[in-house]
């Protein structure tokens, strides 16, 4: 128990300092665990909140890396507590992670609040473990700094580099096309996810550990240092030590969250081709902060910036070349003059002085500003008719030809609709065809789903023809590509218009007017929508019941309309 009145009052304090019966309760529990009596001095109390599972294998290393943010805590003179939340992986988890965003992001709020924290260390790695922790968290706005797992060696197979995810389809079509053995297919599984990470294409987790870095909520090149090199660990002990120091300092994360760190995060996220998913990621995050940023800033602060990065999926390296090529601080540095420089960061610095390096060390990974790998690097936002509260397409990923295009519509109802008729050899369906995929959206699903990319026809494949527009209220995964516009917002289950379109309905699609419309009169649209039964979640109990009934559109970062906002860091009351 402190008697220094100097020192800044802490919140743990209303526990670990107390000389009543609460704070005896409070201390002697945790001494069982070979706590000494000075770490209850007064010393900041740091959360680490691990995202570790084995069920996550992009994070299954990371309680290993915990013991370095220890390290880091007990330097500085904190006192580091772990605690597990709800971990989300990618891979095992049905019917998709997203349907439980923002339930872990509840599962990290309440565990901050409701314990004796004064500071946090996020440890993610995975997808969804990084917005649903940075929601969390932001909900509570303590001092909080995020360290990434870092990504997977690159894949190597038969002398050749392979990207997670991105490269599996092409040894689906190999084995189909007896081109591969299973033996060797099998085999392939085992070169692609060879030490621990999260994938390394630039897919949604690294977009999102890079993304940490522009929105200054995480330290200098956590996006790209491979999950196994030791300079992680080390950027995990500074992570440790930068949050004792952020609570001395009082350095919240909506200090450091402001609408300039994100239009910072939308200009690097074009330059880096990052992932669509970023874009409800960040629009969620800035909604637990109250920060006014919207799609139309999406597209406003992004229009401009060239894509630099040539990463699998848009291009051809993988995240460790980018490390060495000089990652994220060598991206900032190119596209610094379209940057806001004195965006504060976890350093106590502002962006211009600590997450910034001039050196590109390889110019084959990353281009220049003046000759850049795409010119088109940021995420379009569309309205029309057929998207009245705005849907994305990602240029840098599109056909070029297609951006411009009108065409009949062909309707899929839902995944099982798609997944019976796609191939059909009767589908009345063409190169000019839109295909259009609904009840795919945050309720429809539910939890928006990453099937936006559909599988182009068979009768169109045969030709030789490898993509179409596609419109969906879904999203696609970070990994892959293609004409494809998602997040349609309202989506179908919310009596947006997307349920109202027929096969037949001539839709255009013009990216560079940011366009997307129905050619159908709003007559005809009101009558069919007076035809339209309303839409009924098979799901009645549960978080999918409280999930289809609160979630949000995509526009609004589909977080739950409950958790909008924050309820700050309040000390809650006594539990004896
Ligand atoms: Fe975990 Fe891709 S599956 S990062
Ligand atoms: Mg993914």
């Amino acid at each position: 128990m402190s008697k220094d009145d100097d020192k800044p009052k802490l919140r743990s304090a209303e526990w670990f300092g107390r000389q009543d019966s609460y704070g005896f309760i409070y201390r002697s529990w945790m001494k069982n665990q070979g706590h000494t009596a000075d770490m209850f001095d007064g010393k900041p109390v740091i959360g680490i909140c691990n995202t570790w599972s084995d069920l996550t294998p992009c994070n299954g290393h990371l309680r290993g890396l915990a013991e370095h943010v220890k390290r880091g805590v007990y330097a500085a003179g904190g006192f580091p507590l772990e605690f597990p939340v709800l971990s989300l992986g990618e891979s095992n988890m049905r019917p998709t992670t997203m349907l439980f965003r923002n339930l872990a992001s509840m599962d990290v709020e309440a565990s901050i609040r409701a314990n004796p924290l004064d500071g946090v260390v996020l440890l993610v790695g995975c997808d969804k473990t990084t917005p649903a922790s940075l929601m969390g968290a932001a909900s509570v706005d303590l001092p909080t700094i995020l360290v990434s797992g870092g990504p997977m060696l690159s894949g190597r197979w038969k002398g050749k580099q392979i990207g997670s995810g991105t490269d599996v389809i092409r040894f689906k079509e190999a084995v189909r096309a007896g081109a591969m053995t299973v033996d060797e297919f099998m085999a392939a599984e085992a070169a692609m996810s060879r030490s621990a990470g999260s994938c390394m294409t630039m897919g949604t987790a690294s977009t999102m550990a890079s993304l940490c870095e522009g929105l200054g909520i995480a330290l200098p090149e956590n996006g790209a240092i491979p999950a196994v090199d030791a300079r992680r660990q080390a950027m995990a002990f500074n992570a440790g030590r930068r949050a004792v120091e952020m609570v001395r300092e009082k350095l919240r994360m909506s200090h450091i969250l402001t609408k300039a760190a994100f239009l910072n995060a939308v200009r690097l996220n074009a330059a880096l081709g990052g992932s669509t998913n970023a874009v409800v990621h960040l629009l969620a995050l800035a909604g637990r902060l109250g920060v006014d940023f919207t799609l139309a800033d999406w597209d406003a602060a992004g229009r401009d910036v060239p894509c630099l990065v040539n990463l699998m999926p848009s291009g051809q390296y993988l995240m460790e070349d980018f490390f060495h090529a000089g990652g994220v601080p060598a991206v900032l540095g190119e596209i610094a003059s379209m940057l806001d420089l004195d965006a504060m960061t976890v350093t106590g610095k502002p962006l211009g002085q600590s997450h910034i390096s001039p050196a590109v060390h390889d110019s084959a990974v990353i281009y220049p500003l003046a000759a850049p790998f795409k010119p088109a690097g940021g995420i379009a936002v569309l309205r029309g008719n057929l998207s009245p509260d705005g849907a994305v397409i990602k240029p840098s990923a599109a056909t070029p030809h297609l951006m411009q295009h009108t065409g009949p519509a062909i309707v899929f109802n839902d995944p099982d609709d798609l997944k019976a008729r796609i191939d059909d050899p009767s589908l009345p369906v063409d190169e000019n065809s839109v295909l259009v995929l609904r009840n795919c959206g945050p309720k429809g699903y539910p939890g928006m789903a990453e099937i936006g990319n559909l599988p182009i026809p068979r009768r169109v494949l045969d030709k030789g023809i490898l993509d179409m527009v596609r419109i969906s209220d879904a999203r696609m995964s970070g990994t892959a590509f293609g004409t494809v516009v998602l997040h349609v917002a309202p989506e179908a289950a919310a009596g947006g218009p997307l349920a109202l379109v027929r096969d037949g309905d001539l839709i255009t699609l013009d990216v560079a007017n940011r366009r997307l419309h129905l050619d159908v009169s709003e007559v005809e649209l009101e009558r069919r929508r007076h035809d339209l039964a309303p839409f009924v979640s098979p799901y009645q109990r549960g978080w999918e019941k409280l999930y289809v009934e609160h979630v949000l559109q995509a526009d609004s970062g589909a977080d739950m309309d409950f958790l909008i906002g924050g309820s700050g860091d309040y000390v809650p009351r006594v539990s004896h």
